[in-house]
């Protein structure tokens, strides 16, 4: 029998800390229940000093917003304001709580998807950046700025980028063929939207690619030059986030994963994953077709490294990116989200059932839901850590699926079947690890009742070297 593929994950020390501490996080998951969500904000400080080396290496003004949709936490937008970033906002919640938390509006940016005039008013009353998506804010935006008699700050976002003879589509910002027009005739030679003060442009791509970035902020510094020739300044472009990071410790392990999934959807060896789900790849009259939809857990470059590579871009006139933005005085920003978060926090369950199903399989059943551990994309392809309470005598080797507490068959909170060194008893634990990038709360719901996770933050002391449970906040009472 082939064995299954591990996909061991990047750690840090303050996590096997923490998993060393069962007695912490026993006493943790009795008061706050499970499953429990920890965050240790450290790693942002190195997260972001990776992307502000790139920029200062290449002498590039710029400013860098965290994208707090990836983590609805206090904890994590203290430390961000703290390291000096700007804040990235999706909604009236987020904007006011980071007014509550005393960030000044000239750090906030406000990217909803979707501005309701309650949001406008405040943004505009405060005078932070709003960025724009369609012709319909524009005109709620004149409105809110004219009644109080005052401008609006905002930037366009745009899309429609072209990649060589293709355009990349999105739902979101202002077509690149259309915005030039729609600029000239409202903002330029007419007052229709006089109380708008335009700062710059903005895009955010779906995916992870470098070159569409190269291409989209390329088109960008260009259509900053036909503004100018206008009479309009550009002082910023923002490139947004899907910035890449790598979660895996091992390429090889990751190309076994991807040589065995293929495989097993092929049918040529033993399924790797619950139903022998192809997490995009499905196998159609013996034959394989698809790709992979998750998330590139393993990347060769990311971050500053992928900022790097953006920047460094020439385009046909030999000229860098950040050589053209410098020469036309343009900020380059940026709203890294989950990369931000990068060994930041990490989720604990408790262990309430094991069972073998009708197949033989056995499922470990976890106090948690599918919601609380959800990847946008097809899977989250980490090994979990189990945290065994009583030491093994025996090494008995099993594979295990791991199961939530929602009343359907599709919650099983990781696709693929785990190796273990042994079945878990009732009331072991199990840690998903570097889960603060989206996992935890991006889609987490309370279907059943159950109640949200609580979110922890453990302010790591070295007093004495003792983790202790008064080092552990609750994020509600920050
Ligand atoms: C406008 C905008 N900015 C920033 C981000 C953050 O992206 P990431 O978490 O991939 O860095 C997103 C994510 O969807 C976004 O929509």
């Amino acid at each position: 029998m082939a064995t299954l593929p591990t996909l061991t994950p990047i750690t840090s020390p303050w996590m096997h800390e923490l998993m060393g501490e069962m007695n912490v996080l026993n006493q943790l998951i009795d008061k706050f229940g499970s499953p429990i969500n920890i965050h240790q904000t450290d790693a942002m400080e190195e997260n972001y000093n990776s992307y502000h080396r790139a920029f200062e290496e290449l002498d590039l003004k710029h400013k860098i917003f965290f994208a707090r949709k990836a983590n609805k936490t206090k904890c994590v937008v203290q430390k961000a304001q703290a390291l000096g970033m700007g804040i990235d906002t999706a909604s009236l919640q987020e904007y006011m709580q980071c007014l509550e938390m005393g960030i000044s509006p000239e750090d906030l940016i406000v990217t909803a998807a979707v501005k309701n005039k309650l949001l406008v008013e405040k943004v505009v009353e405060n005078g932070s950046l709003l960025i724009i998506d369609n012709e319909d804010e524009c005109e709620l935006v004149q409105q809110v700025a004219s009644e109080r008699n005052t401008k609006a700050k905002i930037g366009f976002r745009i899309g429609g980028f072209f990649l060589k003879e293709r355009k990349l589509y999105s739902r979101f910002g202002f077509d690149l063929l259309e915005i030039d027009k729609f600029i000239t005739t409202n903002l330029i030679e007419s007052d229709r939207f006089n109380h708008l003060e335009y700062k710059g442009l903005h895009f955010h791509l779906n995916g992870y690619s470098i070159e569409h970035r190269c291409f989209a902020l390329n088109q960008c510094l260009s259509f900053s030059q036909v503004l100018a020739r206008k009479g309009l300044k550009t002082e910023f472009i923002d490139i947004g986030g899907g910035i890449l990071m790598n979660y895996l410790k091992h390429e090889t392990e990751w190309d076994y994963f991807n040589q065995q999934l293929r495989k097993a959807v092929s049918g040529k060896v033993r399924p790797i994953t619950f139903e022998n789900q192809g997490l995009g790849l499905e196998s159609l009259a013996g034959v394989l077709h698809g790709e992979l939809k998750t998330y590139p857990f393993w990347s060769p470059v990311t971050k500053g490294d992928f900022l790097r590579k953006i920047l460094t871009y020439k385009n046909n006139s030999q000229e860098t990116l950040a050589e053209l933005a410098n020469e036309l005085g343009i900020e380059i920003r940026m709203e890294p989200g989950r990369s931000m978060l990068d060994q930041v926090g990490l989720t604990v369950a408790k262990v309430a059932f094991r069972k073998q199903d009708s197949e033989g399989d056995w499922l470990v059943g976890l106090e948690m839901n599918m919601t609380q551990m959800l990847s946008g994309s097809a899977d989250f392809l980490l090994d979990p850590f189990v945290l065994y309470q009583e030491k093994e005598e025996e090494n008995n080797p099993v594979e295990v699926f791991f199961t939530g507490a929602y009343c359907l068959e599709r919650d099983v909170l990781l696709k693929r079947k785990i190796p273990l060194k042994s079945l878990p008893q009732i009331g072991d634990l199990v840690v998903f690890v570097n889960t603060a990038g989206y996992m935890m709360h991006f889609f987490e719901s309370s279907a059943h009742l159950f109640p949200l996770a609580t979110n922890l933050t453990w302010n790591r002391t070295t007093e004495n070297g003792k983790i202790e449970l008064a080092h552990f906040q609750n994020d509600e009472n920050l």
